[in-house]
Parts: C-alpha cells; structure tokens; sequence
C-alpha cells in the first residue's frame, strides 16, 4: 500500500483531497488531471474519472500502467438500495458487479461478463477491514456496512428499477463507475476498496435527495479517507 490511487467521479468528490495535498504534480492525460504528491502523508494520486464506467475504466487502466499504484480507492456517493441503510451512511465493498451486464439472450446470467472468469469482483480485506474501523471512529453518528456495490451507466431513480437490483444481486448500493475500477484492478492485480457514502435511496425521490444530501456525503467520506490514512 505504499502509492496509492483515489479515483471520484466527480469535481466535488475529489475537490477537498486536492486541495489537501502537498507538492501535487499535475498531469493530463485522456482529458483527465492527475494529481500526484502527498495526501496526509502518503504517496498519493489523486484524479477525477468523469461520470460512468468507461471514463472509469480509462482512468484506472492509466494509475496501473503509468503511475504504477499499489492501492486503488473509489470514493464517491451512491444511491442506497439495502432496505436499513440511510442516506448518510456508508458502503465498503465487500464485492461488487455490472448490474448492466446483460448477456441473457446468449444464455448467460444477469451480471455475468462473457467469457471472463470472473464477474464479481472482491474489495481487499485489509482495506475494507481499516476503512470500517476509521468510519466508527471519526463518523460515529452514521452507520458503516460493508457489502455489495453494484454498477451500471444508469442513475437508478425508480422504485422498479431498485427493486430489480435488490432481487436479483442483493445490492447494497447502486452507482455509475464502481464495479469498473474493480474490474480493472482485478486485471492488473491491485487491491481495491469502493466507499460510498449515500445519497438517495435509488427510488422515486433520488434526484431530488441527491441534491440536498451529497455535500453531507461528501463530508462523511472524506473524514473516513483522513482516518483510514493513518492506519495504511
Ligand atoms: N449515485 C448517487 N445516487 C445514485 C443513484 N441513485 N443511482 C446511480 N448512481 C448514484
């Protein structure tokens, strides 16, 4: 865990990490802007992907090719599907999938990826482990889950839709780059750990959730990274 990757997808999800960072270089590369110096002590980059998994795929594919980091971390805010979790709180990803994956006309099983071994992808224990751990101690008014994130180009904001995904994988929370970062993490061998902080609840009221509860978001997650830092 000695260099490593943090990856929003969006400006307000990376903005205060920047802004913390000491010596950060920055470079563009595929319209993206890495940040690479110190974040509370440890080497670290610092990027924002864009919105989807294919911007996420990009933007992870460069921290393993060309900054070469040991650890990737996703932090962002998600919508909640899990019946008792809250908005405010968060998810750590015990795993997570492409719940837009959709081979089933070609016989293939809601999720799976064709011809991969693998379509679920597993967060690292260790740093789930001192994510939960970092969450209790500075955030201890929310609370922490670990389980499953799933993924898709889609925010999810109808009740239909979120029952489909609580039913058919058993998702914790929904959000648009997760199970991409995962995926390429697992090409490349880099332990991985997804945090999100909740949002909306993913049904008929999430946009208008989203906008009134992503800075408290934000602000859970952010004082998790803090904590966590000073355990990897
Ligand atoms: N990010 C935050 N809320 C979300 C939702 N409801 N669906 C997908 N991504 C999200």
């Amino acid at each position: 865990m000695d260099y490593i990757g943090i990856i929003g997808a969006m400006p307000e999800e990376v903005a205060q990490l920047i802004e913390q960072m000491e010596k950060a270089k920055k470079t563009t590369i595929a319209g993206m802007d890495f940040y690479d110096g110190k974040l509370w002590n440890k080497r670290t980059v610092v990027v924002k992907s864009g919105i989807g998994k294919v911007n996420m795929a990009a933007c992870t594919q460069i921290l393993a090719s060309i900054y070469k980091v040991t650890a990737l971390i996703n932090t962002g805010v998600a919508g909640g599907l899990y019946a008792p979790i809250n908005i405010g709180d968060i998810v750590l990803s015990d795993d997570t999938l492409q719940h837009d994956m959709d081979a089933t006309g070609f016989g293939y099983a809601p999720g799976v990826i064709p011809q991969m071994e693998q379509s679920i992808f597993h967060g690292d224990k260790d740093l789930i482990a001192k994510a939960k751990e970092a969450c209790e101690e500075v955030n201890p008014d929310i609370s922490v889950y670990v389980g499953r994130v799933v993924s898709g180009d889609q925010f999810i904001s109808s009740d239909e839709k979120k029952a489909f995904l609580v039913e058919q994988f058993d998702g914790y929370c929904a959000e648009m780059e997760g199970a991409a970062m995962a995926q390429i993490a697992y090409l490349n061998d880099i332990p991985f750990v997804i945090i999100r902080a909740i949002s909306d609840k993913a049904d008929h009221s999430a946009s208008m959730n989203y906008n009134d509860f992503e800075e408290q978001a934000i602000t859970h997650t952010i004082r998790l990274l803090k904590a966590m830092f000073s355990k990897i």
